[in-house]
């Protein structure tokens, strides 16, 4: 080692046992007493020495300590990565479920209109096909004829009005489909919107015998994202129906909209039914949590619910519950978003 620590220590011991051996003609006291000093000294300097170890070896200790945190803390890191692509992707499989229930609603729905404008069309075929016979054979009456007359007007009515209720089914529910998948934002009436995500969701209500009232001022138009009120509003629909009304007949919702200022809007969504314990209701916003796990729910709704409002409508949800009772969800957002392209 070039540098050593101890240099001054070690050169004062050996001029000292230099000056003992010097000292071997001089009084035994003055030598003694020098002695002991130098024994004093010694003493000394190898308890600073050990001191320098131990020192030194606590520094190792330390250092080894700092690269294990380190490590640790790469190991963090690595693992909230992994964490949030796996958020992103549950965010993107529900996206994905809730379009899902959307299309086979879709489908539901148009069923209906289009069964009964098909079976008018292929009824009128029927009897055209034979009015144009016994007029071929030149027997027709005026009362075979007027007849047909009545049946290809109340056909085409039909037609008519079926056809016009798919393409009106098809109009809305294409907007809350773009809506759901898209994060566009646009001036919508809000009332009218919320039907539209309802009529989505009819089957899903009507299976279980619920019935929704929406009482919202008809002029009220929000600028805000309507895809992530769909979500929320479809999460809502889907707990009430899976969980308020689980062990009851049917049940009621109500979605009661108002202004509490020009510029908030409080959407207040109520349901008749089971309600939620007290001891689980502070943990229903939580991600994964469900009392329901291995019967279908994952605990996610909510959760995601929370985040749509904290983070795209900018709002806030606070939940109000009976046991017995039923549970209102109150969210409140700005009617219009903060943020870009206002
Ligand atoms: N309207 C409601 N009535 C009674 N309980 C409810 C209602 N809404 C939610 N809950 C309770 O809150 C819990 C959490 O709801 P959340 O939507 O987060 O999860 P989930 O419905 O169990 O699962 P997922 O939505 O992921 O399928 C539910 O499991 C249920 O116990
Ligand atoms: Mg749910």
């Amino acid at each position: 080692m070039a540098f050593n620590l101890f240099d001054n220590e070690e050169k004062v011991i050996e001029d000292g046992a230099r000056l003992i051996a010097q000292l071997d003609g001089a009084k035994s006291e003055l030598r003694d007493g020098v002695a002991t000093l130098l024994d004093a000294y010694r003493k000394s300097y190898r308890e600073q020495r050990r001191l320098v170890r131990v020192s030194d070896r606590q520094q190792e200790q330390l250092s080894a300590v700092n690269q294990e945190l380190q490590r640790k803390k790469e190991e963090a890191e690595l693992a909230l990565t992994s964490l949030k692509e796996a958020q992103e992707n549950l965010l993107q499989a529900e996206k994905l479920a809730s379009l899902g229930a959307l299309v086979a609603g879709v489908a539901h729905e148009i069923n209906t209109p289009v069964g009964i404008a098909l079976a008018s069309a292929s009824h009128l075929a029927e009897q055209t096909a034979a009015v144009k016979l016994v007029f071929a054979e030149g027997r027709i009456r005026k009362s075979d004829f007027a007849d047909y007359m009545d049946t290809a007007d109340e056909a085409s009515a039909l037609v008519l009005s079926n056809c016009q209720r798919a393409a009106e089914l098809i109009n809305s529910f294409k907007q809350v489909a773009v809506d759901q998948t898209s994060a566009e934002r646009r001036r919508f009436l809000l009332g009218g919107y919320i039907n539209e995500v309802l009529r989505s969701l009819a089957p899903r209500l009507r299976q279980s015998h619920v019935q929704v009232t929406v009482d919202c001022p008809a002029e009220l138009e929000v600028d805000s994202y309507p895809g992530a009120l769909s979500q929320v509003l479809t999460n809502f629909v889907m707990n009430a129906s899976i969980h308020a009304f689980a062990d009851l007949p049917g049940g009621n919702i109500a979605i009661a909209i108002r202004q509490p200022s020009p510029d908030l809007v409080e959407l207040r969504f109520s349901d008749d039914g089971a309600g939620i314990p007290e001891a689980i209701r502070a943990r229903i916003f939580d991600p994964f949590f469900t009392p329901k796990r291995g019967s279908g729910g994952n605990g996610l709704g909510l959760h995601i619910v929370f985040n749509i409002i904290a983070g795209t409508l900018k709002g806030q949800v606070a939940v109000e519950s009976e046991v017995g009772q039923g549970t209102s969800f109150i969210v409140t957002f700005p009617r219009i978003a903060p943020g870009e392209d206002q």
